[in-house]
């Protein structure tokens, strides 16, 4: 297995690159890819950038020019479930991104006009379990599954977390999960999306997120090496 790890920011990438033996470095478009082993494990690891259109482009170069059989993102959301607290995790069972609006055309909010799969995209099951295996052994936080939503759009107001959340039943929003997953989907590569909370979304959110990456961070990163470490 070759798995393509994919962060949006340097805090999200910055342990994982630190504690892998790089082989490769290269650079295609904006986004650098290092390729190399961790606890003996193939991967690929980069950092795409933030918003929709990086987390796709940058799921489609893994597997173009790596062959990743698998693509697991990490990283940080601000949380819309209102159980979820700062540092909780989120395994993806699926993604949609919620500012898809085709809703003058008749199509429902979310929903990815006139395409051939469907507009939520199913994380792969194998790898929940093994991200599920993985916080089992992680103390202080809860670790859910549940829809991750995407958008280009950081969510800084209270009355927006609960259209969210009740709209589509999303448990966190961040910005790219569910490009990636779209990328992964079309070509049939199985996908995860970790995330842990930076922020609950809300009017604090800006000041959380900036005191709170760099742990959350971490905390999805520790799901990420205990999935690795498991034979
Ligand atoms: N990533 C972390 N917090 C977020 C928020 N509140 N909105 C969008 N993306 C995020």
């Amino acid at each position: 297995m070759n798995w393509g790890i994919i962060g949006a920011m340097d805090e999200e990438v910055a342990e994982l690159k630190k504690e892998m033996n790089i082989e490769v470095t290269r650079q295609i478009a904006h986004v650098m890819f290092y390729k190399g082993t961790l606890n003996g494990r193939d991967i690929v690891l980069c950092k795409s950038g933030v918003g929709k259109v990086n987390g796709a482009l940058t799921a489609q170069l893994l597997i173009d020019h790596f062959q990743v059989n698998v693509i697991v993102f990490t990283g940080v959301a601000g949380a819309l479930d209102p159980k979820l607290n700062i540092e909780d995790i989120v395994i993806s069972s699926s993604c949609q991104q919620h500012d898809l609006d085709a809703t003058a055309l008749g199509f429902s909010r979310g929903e990815v006009p006139m395409f051939s799969r469907e507009s939520v995209f199913k994380a792969d099951e194998m790898l929940i379990n093994q991200a599920l295996a993985a916080g089992k052994h992680l103390s202080d936080v809860e670790v859910y599954t549940g829809k991750i939503l995407s958008g280009d759009q950081f969510i800084a107001d209270k009355k927006e977390v609960e259209d969210l959340f009740l709209t589509f039943d999303g448990k966190c929003v961040e910005m790219e999960g569910a490009a990636v997953a779209h990328a992964a989907v079309v070509n049939e590569v199985p996908f995860l999306i970790i995330r842990s909370m930076s922020d609950k979304a809300d009017g604090e959110a800006t000041m959380n997120f900036a005191e709170f990456t760099k742990r959350a961070s971490a905390r999805a990163v520790s799901i990420i090496k205990g999935m690795l470490s498991e034979r």
